[in-house]
């Protein structure tokens, strides 16, 4: 049990099934449990898991939801970071794929289809739309990117953008990056 008297674990409860109410949960979640924690890996590690827990608690197959960041020993170069779904490829070089694209271009990537994406990177031959949202730190440079997976086609939508985008500022407010 945490020094308030809360489980940690009942972060990973999400009722309501209705996807804004869930992804403010997880917005104001991630805050609640960053407000005394500044290490980046212990934060998106329980970001990765309130990413899956929140998606997962709606009716949309997501399979796969975590982090890349910005690869401390080689410039321009995304390094896997905490997720949650099956093993996924370790390095992507700026510009290439979903996830290199949002880093090199400092924009959210909202990917219908996976397969009309010049470049995908195909990690799970099962994804069939993702959504990539990168996360600027204080210097402006990309510090790491969200990604996430899913099975269906259109799974994502400007809702997400709006939460996840919020998720990421949040997130660059409250870790210290290597
Ligand atoms: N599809 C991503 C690669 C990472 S996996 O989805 C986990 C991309 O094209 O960048």
């Amino acid at each position: 049990m945490g020094q308030d008297g809360v489980h940690h674990a009942e972060f990973s409860e999400f009722a309501s099934g209705d996807r804004e109410a869930a992804l403010q949960q997880l917005v104001d979640s991630y805050v609640a449990l960053a407000s005394d924690q500044d290490n980046w890996v212990c934060n998106l590690a329980n970001a990765a898991s309130l990413l899956w827990h929140a998606y997962r608690s709606l009716p949309l197959d997501v399979n796969w939801a975590g982090f890349y960041v910005a690869d401390g020993k080689n410039a321009n170069t995304l390094i896997l970071g905490p997720f949650q779904g099956k093993v996924a490829c370790q390095i992507i070089k700026y510009g290439h794929g979903v996830c290199g694209t949002a880093a090199s271009l400092q924009e959210t990537q909202l990917v219908p289809d996976v397969n009309a994406f010049p470049g995908h990177i195909a990690c799970d031959g099962e994804t069939k739309s993702e959504i990539v949202i990168p996360i600027i730190g204080k210097n402006k440079k990309v510090v790491g990117v969200i990604d996430i997976d899913c099975l269906t086609y259109d799974g994502f939508s400007g809702v997400d953008v709006k939460y996840l985008e919020q998720l990421a500022s949040k997130i660059a407010e409250t870790c210290e990056f290597p």
